[in-house]
């Protein structure tokens, strides 16, 4: 699947959710990496057209072991984070430079560092690497 067919996929299963799934569905752009060789490698060309103007960028798919997040700040650089909650595992959420979590309220910087609990471990980093025209994201 291409990435605008993927766009379009995950624009109608937005449409079909409940409003509040819309408007998160809305707020995060999303992409849908293949796994190679415990890589995700994605072209910078399309992660900066998935950005748009905002700082997050969440990559979910099948084959990866869980959702992340690649996080942009203001000189370009790129982090990639665990989108799941060290509290219970429910997915954090972008709002305002933070990552948010919606079940009980922790917090976590863009580098995964714990603002607000309950949670109180970091949200896992995976390596990222600029290669060439292409992020680079190993996983363990
Ligand atoms: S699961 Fe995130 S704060 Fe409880």
């Amino acid at each position: 699947m291409d990435r605008r067919t993927f766009m379009r996929t995950a624009a109608t299963g937005c449409s079909l959710s409940a409003w509040w799934a819309l408007s998160a569905c809305a707020s995060v752009p999303t992409l849908s990496p293949t796994v190679e060789a415990g890589r995700v490698r994605v072209a910078r060309v399309d992660v900066q057209a998935a950005f748009g103007a905002g700082s997050a960028l969440l990559l979910q798919s099948d084959t990866l072991p869980e959702s992340i997040y690649v996080l942009r700040d203001d000189n370009d650089t790129y982090t990639a984070v665990s989108a799941t909650c060290t509290h219970l595992g429910c997915q954090v959420r972008p709002a305002n430079n933070f990552l948010r979590c919606p079940c009980h309220g922790s917090s976590f910087t863009f580098d995964g560092g714990v603002v607000r609990g309950p949670a109180t471990q970091p949200l896992p980093r995976y390596r990222l690497d600029l290669v060439g025209e292409h992020i680079v994201i190993e996983l363990p």
